[in-house]
């Protein structure tokens, strides 16, 4: 199987004069964890929200398993395996972890035509879905509200592994999370990466990323200036590619 999952070919984005990004090449392959760093303004958040549906690109070539894409809104994405992860904001509050595990796809049997919602069948998958992932939530009958944001973040990606994901776009995820939550979400995403699936992260925190990152990929004022892999590069070399600052000269020149 071809290990490339996501290609972005000249990808720019224009809002009235300011151009937010501009001529974006960016690839990521299955199994692949690319931290996207840069700073305030540099384009992250315009890019993933190209990625994930939010917006459309104003010129260039999105590709995503194979062929070319025209994504119009964040359900295409879905459709396509593309999920987009904040920390609480796809979580339903007042209702609980099975209804949010199926939220939208319910499973219902039709008895003498009338829908019947198959309420002990749906436990019973989400139970077992999340006691595989090592997720510990005192009962899947419980409000999501009463959750942890790193539980609610657990639903959210082992929801998205159960019904077929490929690749997962966070956004700053960890900006309101304990350091025992930011762990066990970095679990959560070597967990995710494991299953084959492509992840995507936006983060300001440098060790963060250097401890998840397969590649770094740096965008400063709308342009990618940075392409490396984690082992070749260093976090003082990223924060010269982000900064745009050249490196110390060296004795020989
Ligand atoms: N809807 C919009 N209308 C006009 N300009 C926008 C819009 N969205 C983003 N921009 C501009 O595009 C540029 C990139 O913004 P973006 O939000 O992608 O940055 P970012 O890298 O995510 O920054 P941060 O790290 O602060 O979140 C900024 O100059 C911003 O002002
Ligand atoms: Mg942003």
């Amino acid at each position: 199987m071809d290990r490339e999952l996501l290609r972005l070919q000249g990808i720019s984005k224009t809002f009235g004069a300011v151009t937010a990004i501009e001529h974006v090449d960016l690839s990521v392959r299955r199994g692949e964890v690319v931290a996207l760093l840069g700073d305030n303004g540099a384009g992250k958040s315009t890019l993933v929200k190209i990625i994930s549906g939010g917006l459309q690109p104003t010129s260039g070539r999105y590709l995503f398993d194979g062929a070319d894409r025209h994504l119009n809104s964040p359900q295409d994405a879905k459709q396509l395996g593309i999920e987009t992860v904040y920390q609480d904001l796809s979580i339903c509050m007042n209702v609980d972890v099975v209804a949010n595990f199926f939220m939208g796809r319910e499973i219902v049997r039709r008895v003498l035509g009338i829908p019947i919602l198959q309420e002990a069948e749906m436990r019973q998958v989400t139970e077992s879905v999340l006691r595989q992932a090592g997720t510990r939530i005192p009962s899947v009958k419980m409000n999501a509200e009463h959750l942890s944001g790193g539980q609610r973040q657990a639903i959210e990606l082992n929801r998205f592994v159960h019904w077929g994901g490929k690749l997962v776009v966070l956004d700053e995820p960890f900006a309101a999370l304990g350091v025992e939550q930011v762990r066990r979400s970095l679990d959560t995403i070597r967990d995710v990466r494991s299953k084959g699936i492509a992840v995507i992260i936006v983060t300001h925190n440098m060790s963060h990323a250097f401890e998840i990152a397969d590649r770094m990929v740096v965008m400063r004022q709308g342009s990618v200036v940075g392409d490396v892999n984690t082992v070749d590069t260093s976090p003082e070399e990223i924060v010269r590619i982000i900064t745009g600052t050249k490196p110390k000269a060296s004795s020989h020149n």
